[in-house]
């Protein structure tokens, strides 16, 4: 691999580790969610049982990984980590399943990306604490049971809607995130900050926050690319010009919409005459699939009043026509 690359790879990575909290106490935010994941926790923990299954869903950059840690953290148990796309084969959960000891967390990111039958099988897993699988071909196959510890499962999507009902309703626990408010964004910029042994300034943390989507993930992206401007000009500490002048050279709009959303937007007003649109049709024009325009790029847009839903479809509103200057 090149070395440049395998290099960025373990930068991006550490980051991540080094940054992410690992207790409720510094997971900033979602107070909802958490406080009730907290009682939760410390019911299963009173009675000494596995947790029951949790359902986390929302935008991506939420903190949904995050905060499947972090139960398993206070839980004081293991976590087993695998994504709905690379569990292929019923053998793939089977060997998931199998190193589960009492209490454990198994983890599944992007679960409504498992294939259907892997799904068939979670069902008396999550239920029953069993593992019915098929061993063997044609003639010579047979079923296998295996009883499994207790566990708590924790699946993790950005589409709920696209789960099977039969999965949906085994998660006793289900909890959206939501975007956050520029106070907790600011918050979470100066606590990566102190992490990572950065000095900034209260302005330009909330400079940062405001223009970050509402998303942790690209909170703290943009914090880490400031600082390596404020290096390169030998300051000492991150102020607000700085944050500043290095948003505008990242071309970071103000309210922290990408170029994505701003593409979005520019096609319903040019293209669609600010709509009301189909969803196909606004996917058809700006080459993005209608999962990614229904997960990632509508919700925040919604939530900030830059378009509505009407019965025939996606329309602008006036607060885009005013910010686009059309
Ligand atoms: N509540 C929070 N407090 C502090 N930092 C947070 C919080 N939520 C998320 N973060 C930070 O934001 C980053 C992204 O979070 P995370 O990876 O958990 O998002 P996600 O919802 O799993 O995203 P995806 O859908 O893309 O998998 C993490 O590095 C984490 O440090
Ligand atoms: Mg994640």
């Amino acid at each position: 691999m090149n070395e440049n690359l395998n290099s960025n790879y373990n930068e991006a990575d550490s980051f991540e580790k080094t940054i992410r909290p690992t207790t409720f106490d510094e997971y900033i935010g979602q107070s909802d969610v958490k406080e009730n994941i907290k009682v939760f926790t410390k019911a299963a923990k009173m009675r000494e049982t596995n947790l029951d299954h949790v359902l986390l869903y929302g935008p991506p950059g939420l903190g949904k990984t995050t905060l499947a840690n972090i139960i398993a953290n206070e839980l004081g148990v293991n976590i087993k980590t695998a994504s709905g796309p690379s569990i292929e084969k019923s053998g793939d959960l089977a060997a998931l399943l199998s190193t589960l000891e009492p209490y454990d967390v198994l983890f599944i990111d992007e679960i409504h990306r498992i294939p259907k039958f892997v799904e068939e099988i979670l069902y008396s897993a999550m239920e029953d604490f069993k593992l019915d699988i098929i061993v063997g071909s044609d003639g010579q196959s047979r079923s296998i049971n295996i009883d499994l510890p207790p566990f708590t499962l924790i699946g993790a999507t950005t589409r709920a809607g696209d789960l099977s009902s039969p999965l949906r309703d085994r998660f006793g626990i289900t909890c959206k995130l939501n975007y956050y408010t520029d106070e907790e964004l600011t918050m979470i910029v100066e606590r990566t900050a102190r992490v990572l042994d950065i000095s900034i300034d209260k302005d330009a943390a909330k400079i940062i926050a405001s223009r970050s989507r509402k998303t942790p993930r690209i909170a703290n992206r943009l914090l880490k690319r400031v600082s390596d401007f404020a290096l390169v000009e030998g300051l000492a500490a991150i102020d607000k010009d700085i944050v500043n002048s290095s948003l505008d050279r990242l071309k970071v709009d103000k309210y922290g919409l990408d170029h994505t959303d701003i593409e979005y937007l520019e096609s319903l007003i040019e293209r669609f005459n600010g709509g009301p649109v189909g969803i196909e049709s606004i996917a058809a024009s700006i080459g993005e699939e209608v999962t990614t325009i229904e997960d990632v790029i509508e919700p925040f847009l919604l939530q900030e009043g830059f378009i509505k839903r009407t019965a025939r479809g996606r329309q602008v509103t006036d607060k885009t026509y005013e910010y686009l200057n059309k």
